[in-house]
């Protein structure tokens, strides 16, 4: 039900047309205009400014048209998906876009209404009702199935971090993990607990343990031919920091801290429901970095999956001791493309805001794929170094690595550097510092949960591995 917000009418529904005028081509757009809808538009003041809303009735009344302002050139610029906020403006209907938009435009502004749909009000009594959402009908033109996918998977991500900790523990990661198995017939084997011991993950465990609610490694894998492309997740389902807890107001919003995970799971569902030609895995280590007498300690030395000894410097930093025994694992199979997703660093969100995740690569093909993804896909991103300089950086001395090393210099850099010592085959390994959280609304992005570089990873590895991988056929 709520779903089909996230997909377009049916071709053959009666449609009000709906035309998308920017600023400098409104008095061309006026001349193609009956004198009727000029006189009505001068009336009501439609100068075409950003996010400007205007319906014109017909003779009897009824609605005839409406139209959408974009703005001038500058505003598009700055905006994306200008076309969401026009959902939120509109009176319900159905609608069809009769005018605006170049066909390469199109996709960014189409995903962009059907984002705008997205609603998370699993826990309000009274909600805004879903019939008075407005309706599009795609352009016969447009990729609609492809820009339904996008949404629905980012639909999935945005449930997945909003919904609160208490209610998105490890097991519920898990269990939405299994229930996307089953819709695509993948398979999913999972490690609990103390087994994390036995099959040496040891850091996802010494990060979980001090929580009741028992840690784990979920494990999926789907296809069976072509290349192999692994995504890891950070699943922390919340961030306490630990025994170096957090002050309230940086606790406050750490139910995202599995943003990576629900992120990759969004970037998975997207694969399989395109019936991409590949061997798809996605290892996410769930945990709740928590307090209690077994919790790991400040100064504990942990040793690694790959037997790299870490001293714990710091138990907020939990999310690179959970990835780095999951990456250890990936990279054991040595698949052609590696993805790790994570919501790691405060410092990522100082460095570039929370709009702009900086990934990390040595390959320059896939950094090339994935800034031209980003742009293609309006999923901004934005490359940072693994600035080897920067290495001594996390060598503390008595150990092999430090979590979180003193000084608060470069935190991203020497996140990314941290995990990448984990990474000694792959070849195409990248690593996302994201946000995972939208802090107030835009066209297309309530405030909330937020996948962030799904669609450009989904855009680039094509790019990087052939465009063979696309097509089942
Ligand atoms: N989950 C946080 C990072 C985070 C904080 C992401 C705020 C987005 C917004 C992570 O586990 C963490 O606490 N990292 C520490 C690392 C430090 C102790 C080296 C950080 O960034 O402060
Ligand atoms: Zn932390
Ligand atoms: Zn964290």
């Amino acid at each position: 039900m709520r779903q089909s917000h996230a997909a377009f009418a049916a071709p053959e529904s009666a449609s009000i047309p709906l035309h998308v005028v920017g600023s400098e081509g409104l008095t061309a757009w006026l001349d193609t205009q009956p004198e009727r809808v000029r006189t009505w538009l001068d009336a009501v003041g439609f100068t075409a400014k950003t996010g400007q809303t205007v319906c014109v009735p017909d003779a009897a009344g009824g609605l005839a048209l409406a139209v959408f302002g974009l703005g001038d050139a500058q505003a598009r610029i700055r905006g994306r998906m200008a076309l969401g906020a026009a959902r939120g403006k509109l009176p319900r209907g159905i609608y069809h876009l009769a005018s605006g938009f170049e066909d390469d435009e199109l996709p960014e502004q189409l995903l962009g209404w059907l984002l705008a749909g997205y609603r998370f009000d699993r826990f309000r009594h009274r909600t805004g009702g879903d019939a008075d959402i407005p309706a599009l009908k795609a352009p016969p033109r447009a990729e609609a199935r492809r820009i339904e996918v996008l949404a629905a998977a980012e639909w999935l991500t945005r449930d997945l971090i909003n919904t609160p900790a208490s209610q998105m523990g490890p097991e519920e990661l898990e269990t939405s993990v299994l229930a996307l198995a089953d819709e695509f017939d993948a398979q999913v084997s999972v490690t609990y607990g103390d087994d994390l011991l036995h099959e040496n993950l040891p850091l996802i465990h010494a990060v979980g343990r001090a929580s009741d609610r028992i840690p784990r490694l979920l494990d999926l894998r789907w296809g069976h031919e072509g290349p192999r492309i692994t995504l890891v997740g950070k699943g922390v389902c919340f961030d306490t920091g630990g025994l170096n807890i957090k002050p309230g107001a940086s606790m406050g919003l750490m139910k995202k801290d599995m943003g990576g995970a629900a992120t990759v799971i969004g970037l998975a569902m997207m694969i399989m429901a395109l019936d991409w030609k590949v061997r798809l895995r996605v290892l996410i280590p769930a945990v709740e970095n928590s307090i209690s007498g077994s919790a790991m300690r400040p100064g504990d030395i942990l040793t690694a999956r790959n037997g790299l000894t870490v001293e714990v410097n710091n138990t907020d930093a939990e999310g690179r001791l959970v990835l780095a025994d999951a990456l250890a694992l990936a990279d054991e199979e040595n698949p052609d493309a590696l993805i790790c997703m994570a919501t790691l660093t405060g410092a990522a969100r100082v460095a570039l805001g929370p709009d702009l995740p900086p990934f990390y690569t040595d390959d320059e093909d896939l950094a090339l794929a994935l800034s031209d993804g980003a742009m293609v896909e309006a999923d901004p991103l934005w490359r940072l170094p693994f600035h080897a300089p920067y290495e001594p950086l996390i060598e503390p001395g008595i150990a092999d690595l430090d979590n979180a090393p003193s000084g608060g210099m470069a935190g991203s850099i020497t996140a990314a550097l941290f995990l990448r010592r984990f990474v000694q085959k792959t070849r195409r390994f990248a690593h996302f510092d994201i946000y995972g959280w939208q802090p107030s609304a835009m066209p297309g992005r309530p405030k909330g949960g937020q996948g962030q570089g799904a669609r450009a990873v989904l855009w680039a590895l094509p790019e990087v591995l052939g465009p063979d991988i696309e097509n089942r056929e």
